[in-house]
């Protein structure tokens, strides 16, 4: 179980200070989003505040481009220090080739879709990725509600994942709280990445456990052990 902060939720004028703040909670990612003002209806930040951040944390670097033109934002990316980059599959004919140029620069390689996106748009992918990131809300802010239509995808994803005898990750992205996780964990995410609920809290190092130990006793594989 892996619990992942989003910056995107953190103080924008505190982006060092909370960024040492998420490194000494426990999570083991940082959760990057990065936005066009394009692909979603928002701007975030860019390579240079995650270059910017990179020597303060030994935490994985988990950057999602929510972006119409990755291709040229990969390298820069990678060369700020990100450990993983996710991709979207809404690009379509684009994929393969970004998925491979992710992979030769030597950084995890992660795919995600939207909430209104099939899940059988990704089945072609999943044996060339290490992620999977569903979309729990239309990506854009932090803040919304989890749209539970989603947990399908995350079951659909799991049992594929078990059919092929593959290893990707599955994540969970927005309105990731105390109540969600579980039901994302029960449908099969290790995954979760959380902004309000993680960054609003005044103990967050309190928050991860208490995320973590929510995911964890929702963790299908133990149902078996459970009475
Ligand atoms: C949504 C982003 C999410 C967001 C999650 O566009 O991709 O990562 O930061 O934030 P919360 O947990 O506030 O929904
Ligand atoms: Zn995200």
């Amino acid at each position: 179980m892996i619990i992942a902060p989003s910056l995107l939720a953190a103080d924008y004028g505190q982006f060092a200070k909370d960024t040492v703040r998420a490194s000494k909670s426990g999570a083991e990612w940082l959760h990057l989003d990065i936005m066009d003002g394009h692909f979603v209806p928002n701007i975030s930040f860019g390579p240079h505040v995650v270059k910017t951040i990179r020597p303060l944390t030994k935490m994985f670097f988990d950057v999602h481009l929510m972006c119409s033109k990755p291709e040229i934002l990969l390298e820069p990316f990678a060369q700020a220090g990100a450990d993983q980059i996710i991709v979207h599959v809404e690009l379509d004919d684009r994929v393969t080739q970004l998925l491979w140029k992710i992979r030769s620069l030597g950084k995890k390689v992660g795919l995600s879709l939207n909430p209104g996106t099939s899940i059988s748009l990704v089945r072609p992918y999943l044996d060339k990725i290490d992620h999977l990131l569903v979309m729990t809300v239309y990506p854009g802010f932090g803040g919304q509600d989890f749209i539970y239509e989603t947990l399908p995808k995350i079951q659909q994803a799991a049992e594929w994942r078990r059919e092929r005898n593959l290893d990707f990750s599955i994540g969970v992205d927005g309105g990731v709280n105390f109540k969600t996780v579980a039901d994302c964990a029960h449908a099969g995410a290790n995954v979760f990445v959380s902004g309000t609920a993680l960054f609003g809290q005044r103990n967050m190092k309190a928050a991860v456990k208490k995320m973590r130990q929510v995911a964890h006793d929702n963790d299908p594989a133990l149902a078996d052990l459970r009475v």
